[in-house]
């Protein structure tokens, strides 16, 4: 059994859902305002009062010196002031919720060993392996991770075919929006699909923040844009972007607007740059670099609603949209053996506890996410790896990747100590993650 599923809603009726939408509005913008004030230092003296602003969508001139990034700085810095953000559900084609067309829960499943099927692509063939996500070739010498299927229980996920996918592409532009979990996914992407063309009719741009691939036979690309917290951010810059303060427009998407208007089929992601604690806040309507200061969920918040607004009012209802949920991250062992004190260095196999659930999976953003998206219904469809990459400890690189510092002797002493659990090795999970992309396309 899923200790997670979704809850049905106990009222059919529409009044008492609006009804109870009001209530439970009301207790959810309670809730989050008072865990601004968990911390047990800070003493809660007044609430702020709840204001609501509409989304700033309005068009910019391009070099407007509002723009943020990695030099930008906040003159000061001042409690969070209760504002939220107000988005246009209203402007949603289509109201109903989310219909569930599938027979059976595809998210819910069991990973099986199936060396014959797997891994979908030899790592040493595909020319655009990041050497962060390339295990094997650093040293990684047991491979099984390369070798489980996803298995949902009632049903089959649509067989991988990479000329099927080529002719959903033709003529389109697909864009992957968000962190290096993302970038991962569009890589496994990239290395799925690039054996269906030839050498010469296929380029790539060099790095940046937005990097395409285009095939010139189907007249098609495959892009990722580096966006890691959706709303304009002083971080919007894949390399050089400052981790210490991290500062958003958080009624903003326009910076990255531009951009994602092109595209044809949009895979957004967002999470785990919001758990590193406080982000600032700078409104666009401020003038004087007055910044705010609030916990990463209310703020994650705030550019999920941004985010959504955008997708309601701006972007044109024939583009696909869709969402790819949290990426669980492994770093404490003793979630899955009670005792021990590692990570996920050395895991070999996935958890074959069903429903298991670590820290790596935060339940309140879950929670706010859900939210969010159900209002949105089937105007995005979800990507749910959350639970099945739950299971995959095995699948990180761990030790066995290309690190940027040079490591410290202590250090190569204590591997788990600088052990990445966060991305994962290629081929592997994100391969499944594009299957079901490809399987709800
Ligand atoms: C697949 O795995 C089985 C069981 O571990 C093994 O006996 C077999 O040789 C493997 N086949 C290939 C092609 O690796
Ligand atoms: C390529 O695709 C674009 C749409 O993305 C279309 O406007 C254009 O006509 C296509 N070109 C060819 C040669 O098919
Ligand atoms: C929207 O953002 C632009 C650019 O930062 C700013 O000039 C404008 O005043 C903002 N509008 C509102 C209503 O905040
Ligand atoms: C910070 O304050 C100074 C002095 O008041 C001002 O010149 C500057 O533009 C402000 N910075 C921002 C980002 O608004
Ligand atoms: C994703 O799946 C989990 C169960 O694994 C569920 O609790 C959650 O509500 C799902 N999220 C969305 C957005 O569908």
């Amino acid at each position: 059994m899923h200790r997670w599923s979704r809850k049905k809603s106990p009222f059919p009726l529409v009044a008492l859902v609006s009804l109870g939408f009001i209530v439970c509005t009301i207790l959810y913008h309670e809730s989050s305002i008072r865990q601004i004030y968990r911390d047990p230092d800070q003493v809660p003296q007044k609430q702020p009062k709840i204001t609501y602003v509409r989304p700033n969508q309005s068009a910019r001139r391009s070099k407007a010196p509002g723009v943020l990034d990695r030099f930008s700085r906040c003159n000061s810095t001042r409690e969070y002031s209760g504002r939220k953000i107000r988005w246009d559900e209203a402007a949603l084609v289509s109201r109903q919720r989310r219909v569930d067309l599938e027979r059976c829960n595809v998210f819910s499943g069991r990973w099986v060993f199936d060396n014959m099927s797997f891994p979908m692509y030899s790592e040493s063939e595909c020319p655009y392996m990041s050497d962060q996500l390339a295990c094997h070739k650093h040293g990684r010498s047991d491979l099984d991770y390369q070798y489980w299927r996803w298995q949902p229980h009632h049903c089959n996920i649509k067989r991988w075919s990479v000329t099927e996918m080529w002719d959903k592409l033709r003529g389109k532009r697909l864009m992957f929006v968000g962190d290096s979990l993302n970038r991962g996914q569009w890589i496994s992407m990239l290395c799925l699909l690039h054996s269906a063309t030839s050498k010469d009719k296929r380029s790539i741009t060099p790095n940046a923040p937005l990097t395409i691939f285009t095939s010139e036979e189907y007249n098609a690309t495959v892009e990722f844009l580096w966006a890691p917290l959706l709303v304009e951010s002083n971080s919007d810059d894949p390399v050089n972007h400052r981790l210490d303060e991290r500062i958003i427009r958080p009624d903003s998407i326009l910076k990255h607007a531009a951009q994602l208007e092109h595209a044809d089929i949009l895979v957004f992601n967002t999470y785990l740059w919001w758990r590193q604690g406080p982000v600032k806040l700078l409104w666009s309507d401020d003038r004087n670099g007055d910044c705010e200061e609030l916990d990463g969920l209310g703020a994650m918040e705030l550019a999920m609603e941004t985010w959504a607004d955008w997708v309601t009012t701006k972007l044109d209802p024939r583009k696909k949209v869709l969402f790819v949920t949290m990426s669980p991250t492994h770093l404490w062992s003793q979630e899955w053996k009670p005792g021990s004190e590692g990570n996920c260095y050395s895991e070999r196999a996935p958890i074959d506890v069903e429903g298991h659930w670590g820290t790596g999976s935060d339940l309140p953003t879950m929670r706010m996410v859900d939210q969010v998206l159900g209002k949105l219904g089937p105007r995005v469809s979800v990507v749910n790896i959350t639970q099945l990459s739950e299971y995959r400890k095995d699948g990180h690189p761990s030790i066995y990747r290309k690190f940027w510092e040079t490591l410290k002797p202590e250090q190569l002493a204590n591997p788990a100590s600088y052990s990445d659990c966060i991305h994962w090795c290629l081929p592997g999970v994100p391969d499944v993650w594009n299957q079901l992309l490809f399987h709800f396309l």
